[in-house]
Parts: C-alpha cells; structure tokens; sequence
C-alpha cells in the first residue's frame, strides 16, 4: 500500500500532545521504507462533546469508515465526569467506535524493555522474562448490555420503601467467543503456543458457556496449543505471583478491561503499553494509557506508548513487520542511552536525559 489513509482521533488531554509525535515517527518510518501517510483528523470524547453534544460524532465514524486504520490518542477528563446517565461521556465515544467498527479484538501486548526492569513494583526476579499478549472480547458482555436505572421505584428502598434500583447484563451469544477464541489461538500460535483462559465458570452462566466453546475451538481447530482455564480472582493473583509464565491471556470484555491495567502494572511503566483494536474491517490503535488531564498541554506527556501503538498499526493494519521492527529497534534504542520522560524517570536519571514530549519523539526519529 502506497498512500495509507490514517484517520486521527487525538481526543482529550494529553492526546493531540502524544499523537503529534505518532504521526512524526509514522512519516518517518515511511520515508525510510517507501510508504507515504495521508491524514484525516476528527473529533471523539469530550472535546467532540463540547463542539457537537456527543462523543461521537457521525462524521468521526465517517472519516474512520473510509480510512486504512485508525490511530486514536485518549479520551476523557473531570470537565465531562458526571454520574447523570443522560449525559454525554466521552468514553461514550469509545465504546461507540469499538462498537460500530466491529472491534470485537483487543490486543494488549505487556512486555518489559530491558532498560525499564527496574521500574517494576514487583522484584526483578519475578518481572523476568515477562512477556504476554491479553486478548481482551471488546464488544460484548456488560459493557454493551442491556441496562437501566429506575428512580423512586416502589419496594426498591430500605424496608420496601421508595428507592433506586439499576442492573448491567452480562450477555454473550456463541459466535462471539469462538471469534475471539480463534483470535487468541491465532495469536498464541506466532508466540509460544499458550493459551490461557479466564472466566468465572463457579458462579456465571456466560462463563460456563465460555468455557465450553473455548474447549471446543481448541479441540477442533488448534489442538496442538496449550490451553488452561483460570477463574478471574485466581488469575488476578497468579498475574502477580508469576507474571512470565502467561502467553496469551483470553477474557471478556469486563475482566480484560481490569486484568489489563493490572498486567500493565507489571511493568510498572503503563506509558509505555499500546493496544490494537482489531474487526473485519478497519483497525483502531491506541496507547494502553488515558488522557493524563493533570499534565495535559505541559509537552511532558510520554508519547512512547502511541508510538508503539503505531508500531501495532504498521505491522496489523499493513502488514509491514519492517517497519514495525524499526520503530521498536527506535525506541529500545533510546531507552538504552537512558532518555526518559518524567513519567519513566528514577533516581539514576541525569537531569540531561528527563525529555519532553517532542524531544522524546524526535530522538525516536534519529534513531528510526
Ligand atoms: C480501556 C478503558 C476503557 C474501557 C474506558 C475508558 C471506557 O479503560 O480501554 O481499558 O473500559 O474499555
Ligand atoms: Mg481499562
């Protein structure tokens, strides 16, 4: 593909800081490998509340539907927080996208660079060798089922009085879990051949349903890989207890959300985490990370995360393993002559060397 249409979401917070530096790193990786970057930009999350009233505005899903992939930055910020269910959120606009581009596939990809292995919480010895893929079911379960919340309803209060009652419904059908159970069998089969599944088959009905189809993909189609079943307080444990011996990791969409952010603490530098989004058709990537409102606009913000989830792009969405192997090579090289962004920082960092956004960008570029 010469002329790749990218659609940019650069959203709230820190996001059009971060993915001015993706879209840098982008341009040059094509310059060196022959590619060329066509760019739409289109509002998502809380600005595209505050300029439209909604989080997703039917001209992003436009501009997404007609690109080569998707590139997102983050969303979200305490001007948009509320509880009011009828007021627009701007992870509305997220879950939507997900939703109506079809990305039932989450990959979260949770490796430590050598560099950082310090900045775990974990010992040394346990973060060793950490290497694993979450495959996390992005478009069904609780975050997309059926729910509602009744005011002053009769019976609902303490003693029978007048109260408030609500519910979430955790729904899956049959062909979502064998599509995303071919997805992480898929990918266990260019890694280390592992499988492990995380449900809570003792108590939930979806779980059991999960567990059953998942055993059956396996058997049928991929049974030279290893699969082991894991119920989700067991695997939030051993995820800690023995982070190296997971490969992929196989969920629905509400534990993957949870287990993610805690895989991502493994190493402990979640700035550092890309995620892709994949369905039938076009792709989205994103940092691991939210919108940082904190340090949002400062340009101390850590863009390597977005980098890294351009390096997902290229080798998903174009098939350029090239490519992506450059800007990884980049970025570790960086790390190893000791450049951090504040974020990333310890004791042992010489002043000279704590970078800001663009700084931070750019040496990936020289090393590119
Ligand atoms: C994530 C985020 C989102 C999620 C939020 C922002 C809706 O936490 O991508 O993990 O829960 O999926
Ligand atoms: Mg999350």
């Amino acid at each position: 593909m010469a002329n790749c249409k990218i659609c940019l979401l650069p959203g709230d917070g820190i996001g059009p800081e971060i993915i001015a530096e993706g879209c840098k790193v982008l341009d040059a990786v094509g310059a060196k490998r022959g590619m060329t970057f066509a760019y739409t930009e289109a509002l998502i999350g809380g600005c595209a509340i505050d300029a439209c009233g909604t989080a997703l505005p039917q001209e992003t899903l436009d501009a997404a539907n007609v690109s080569d992939a998707v590139l997102l930055a983050a969303v979200g910020g305490p001007k948009w927080d509320t509880t009011d269910p009828d007021a627009p959120r701007p992870e509305q606009g997220l879950l939507g996208i997900r939703k109506a581009l079809g990305l039932y596939t989450n990959l979260r990809p949770v490796q430590i660079f050598s560099a950082l292995a310090d900045a775990s919480t974990l010992k040394p010895e346990i973060v060793d060798g950490v290497d694993m893929m979450i495959v996390r079911e992005l478009t069904g379960g609780l975050y997309f089922g059926k729910r509602e919340r009744f005011y002053n309803e009769e019976g609902a209060g303490t003693n029978g009085a007048a109260g408030q009652r609500a519910y979430d419904t955790l729904e899956y059908r049959e062909y979502e879990i064998e599509r995303i159970a071919r997805q992480a069998f898929e990918a266990a089969r260019k890694r280390r051949n592992k499988v492990t599944s995380v449900d809570k088959a003792n108590v939930l009905e979806t779980s059991r349903m999960w567990r059953e189809i998942v055993h059956r993909v396996h058997d049928e189609e991929y049974p030279e890989a290893e699969l082991e079943d894991l119920l989700v307080d067991n695997a939030a444990m051993q995820l800690i207890n023995r982070p190296a011996d997971f490969d992929v990791v196989m969920t629905e969409n509400m534990f993957g959300d949870i287990l993610s952010d805690e895989a991502a603490q493994i190493t402990g530098s979640l700035g550092m985490l890309a995620s892709a989004s994949l369905g039938d058709g076009v792709a989205l990537y994103e940092p691991s990370h939210g919108s940082a409102p904190d340090i949002a606009g400062r340009g101390v913000a850590n863009p390597l995360a977005q980098i890294l989830s351009v390096e997902m792009m290229l080798r998903y969405s174009f098939n350029r393993g090239d490519a992506a192997d450059d800007i990884r090579r980049a970025v570790t090289a960086v790390l190893d002559e000791g450049w951090r962004t504040g974020d990333i920082k310890d004791a042992d960092t010489p002043a000279d060397h704590v970078v800001g956004t663009a700084k931070m960008g750019d040496l990936v570029v020289e090393r590119l």
